[in-house]
């Protein structure tokens, strides 16, 4: 049996953010590998979707409205899983919002919904399901979604890549935890490079400053022209979780390339480096 079956065949996986892109992508890996998974989104129609796709491929699952922004959502939805399922062996913090505009240009209320989505609504998930994990006394796999953004500089994507460097320091911290309290919980970060979803859609600019609209659509088409295709990347972030690894990849030669270029700005300690889409973005 191929090792990702072996290890999350039987067990429940709870995704966040699971009715669309990789969210959707991972719940329906986890479905087609024999896992029961929750599917929860803040959008409980595309929740519904994921789900009967997942059924319709002979797999099980059932889809629960929660909104990551709000603490309270996700102790209710760790509340419900334990009780109903008595465990959870894969839990993906997905969820996840872009931001496009000049710092001083966002408005406060979409800044707030960039930190709560993206970093509190990772922290909180680890914190409303870890007890329980713990209590159950089962092994568990925990993938928080990093991105190849953790390692970089981008303009005018200020509020989205703050998110994803700390939530990548927060897992590398989370990790640690786990290793001197001897839990049997492997945590990983998992790094998209470019894959095709929805995270750049006209409609998920709800809020941002007027003219970030050229650069949503200039990332919109990049991705759609060169992104990944979503099935084929989510199977290989599962098919990595199950080896306990860290660090887990889409595209490893896009993460070496930012990595690299983010050691040597550290080493040289050089001013930040315009990247070159920002460039060609700010000449459009
Ligand atoms: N697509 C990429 O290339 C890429 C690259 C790096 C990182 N990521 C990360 O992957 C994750 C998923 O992004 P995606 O590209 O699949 O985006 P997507 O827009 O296709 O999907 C995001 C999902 O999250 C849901 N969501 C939004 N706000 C929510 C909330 N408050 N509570 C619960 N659900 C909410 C949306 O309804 C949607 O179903 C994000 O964390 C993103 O930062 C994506």
């Amino acid at each position: 049996m191929a090792l990702d079956k072996d290890v999350f065949a039987g067990g429940v996986a709870v995704v966040t953010g699971a009715g669309s892109g990789i969210g959707a992508g991972l719940a329906r890996r986890a479905g087609a590998l024999g896992m029961t998974v929750v599917v929860t989104d803040i959008n409980e129609a595309a929740a519904a979707e994921t789900v009967a796709a997942i059924k319709a491929a002979g797999g099980k699952a059932e889809a629960e409205k929660v909104d990551v922004s709000i603490p309270e959502e996700l102790d209710r939805l760790a509340e419900l899983v334990f009780a109903r399922h008595g465990e959870v062996r894969l839990l993906i913090n997905n969820a996840g919002i872009e931001t496009v505009g000049y710092t001083w240009e966002v408005p406060t209320a979409r800044w707030e919904a960039a930190l709560n989505i993206n970093l509190h609504g990772v922290i909180h998930g680890v914190r409303a399901f870890v007890p329980r994990i713990i209590a159950s006394g089962q092994e568990a796999w925990i993938g928080n979604l990093s991105s190849v953004g953790a390692f970089g500089q981008m303009p005018a994507q200020t509020a989205y890549i703050v998110t994803k460097h700390a939530v990548q320091a927060f897992s590398e911290c989370l990790y640690l935890e786990m290793e001197l309290k001897k839990l049997p919980i492997h945590v990983s970060a998992i790094i998209p490079g470019m894959m095709r979803t929805n995270i750049f859609n006209a409609e998920g600019g709800e809020g941002e400053p007027a003219n970030a609209s050229g650069h949503r659509r200039a990332m919109f088409e990049m991705m759609r022209d060169y992104g990944m295709d979503l099935d084929e990347g989510c199977r290989l972030f599962l098919e990595q979780m199950a080896e306990n690894r860290f660090w887990v990849h889409s595209q490893p030669e896009m993460s070496e390339q930012a990595l690299g270029s983010r050691i040597r700005f550290m080493q040289e300690q050089t001013p930040p480096v315009m990247p070159d889409i920002a460039r060609q973005i700010a000449a459009d």
